[in-house]
């Protein structure tokens, strides 16, 4: 059994649903966050909602810093880390792509080279739906090909290859790679959820800025693709039903299954303008938009078959739309401002 779990970027969007889960689930939990892209207030909002006695350690630290990082290993005797700690920006790793590289590749070859001189040898990976590139067809499953088209994405794939590699020469190690679809929503207390820096890349956040009269109008990239309103179509997942899925993976790494990858996604595709009209639904009010040439990298369609999950861990997701958006519109109204 699995008990202690060491988290990196436990402070952020995903990071602190999951942590507040595993908080309730009974695990004992140490973070390690740089804060760069986070605040601590998220990890106190944690500490309010969760049921348990046990407070999380948190550890303001750079996966980049060997030395603090060994240290904090030593002391905490973690049995599993799960690792959200990375750059996020598909923009922004086209414009510097070496900072990504740098954070995310050599960051996480960093912290698996301490994991194994400590001999921690249970590791979750946050991978991406982006490692599929343009697939042929949906619904996605695990076995189909990869191919990226920018940094992130390459490192997403090149960590998930690295994983393999170390796998091939130890199978003592338990690695899950989890795909995740479009993560979206938020707590339903409305006390923690994604609090973007500066303007939002993706598309949730950026319509519930303009619900809450931050910003004007979306623009919706692109109404000509092969969908059945001709916007982009994804496969939203709550984030609550995300953190879940990392308690199931780590439930199967206890039962030593080696190397495994699964999607966590909903098995559903919706377009941005039925997400737009069903945030329009939870906030009671319209949203300005307006449609704009398509976004350069878009694709068309990206939705999971998800059932692979749900027979191995026993996982699916259980929140529909209309619970995403209420709970995502339910932080947003109660933190214009997010945490500050
Ligand atoms: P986030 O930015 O909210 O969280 C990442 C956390 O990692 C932040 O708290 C940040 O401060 C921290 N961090 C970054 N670099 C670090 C470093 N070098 N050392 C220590 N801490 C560091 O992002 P998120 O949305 O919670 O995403 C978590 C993970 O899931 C990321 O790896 C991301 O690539 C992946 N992912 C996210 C999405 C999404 O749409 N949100 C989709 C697929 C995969
Ligand atoms: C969703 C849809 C846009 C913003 C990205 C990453 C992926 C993963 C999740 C980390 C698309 C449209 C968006 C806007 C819009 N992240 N859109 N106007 O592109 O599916 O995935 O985030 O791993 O790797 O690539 O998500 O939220 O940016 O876009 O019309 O202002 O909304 O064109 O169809 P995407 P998104």
């Amino acid at each position: 059994m699995l008990s202690h779990i060491l988290v990196t970027g436990g402070a952020g969007y995903i990071g602190s649903h999951t942590c507040l889960e595993l908080l309730n689930a009974g695990y004992r939990v140490s973070v390690v966050d740089n804060l760069s892209n986070s605040k601590f207030e998220s990890l106190n909002r944690v500490h309010k909602l969760s049921s348990a006695d046990q407070k999380i350690d948190f550890f303001e630290c750079d996966i980049l810093d060997e030395q603090k990082m060994t240290e904090i290993f030593q002391q905490q005797k973690p049995d599993a880390v799960i690792h959200f700690a990375g750059l996020k920006a598909v923009g922004e790793s086209v414009e510097i792509p070496l900072d990504y590289y740098q954070n995310n590749i050599a960051g996480t070859i960093t912290l698996l080279r301490i994991m194994k001189t400590c001999n921690v040898k249970n590791f979750v990976f946050s991978s991406s739906a982006t490692v599929y590139g343009d697939p042929a067809s949906v619904p996605i499953l695990e076995n189909f090909p990869t191919s990226v088209n920018n940094p992130y994405g390459r490192s997403k794939l090149y960590i998930e290859e690295i994983c393999a590699d170390i796998f091939k020469s130890d199978d003592s190690w338990n690695m899950a790679m989890l795909r995740y679809f479009n993560p979206v929503g938020a707590h339903k207390s409305g006390e923690i959820g994604e609090d973007p820096n500066g303007i939002p890349n993706n598309l949730l956040p950026y319509i519930s800025q303009v619900a809450i009269g931050k910003r004007e109008k979306l623009s919706v990239f692109g109404n000509d693709y092969p969908t059945s309103d001709g916007t982009g179509v994804r496969d939203y997942i709550h984030v609550v039903d995300l953190a879940i899925g990392h308690i199931k993976a780590l439930e199967k790494l206890s039962q030593n299954p080696g190397l495994v990858t699964y999607n966590l996604g909903t098995g559903k595709g919706y377009s941005v303008l039925e997400m737009l009209h069903a945030f329009e639904k939870a906030c009671g009010h319209k949203i300005a938009y307006q449609i704009v040439d398509r976004r350069a990298g878009d694709i068309a369609e990206c939705y999971a078959d998800p059932s692979f999950a749900k027979k191995e861990i026993n996982w699916q997701a259980t929140h529909d739309l209309e619970q995403m958006m209420r709970d995502a519109w339910n932080w947003q109204s109660k933190n214009p401002d997010g945490y500050n």
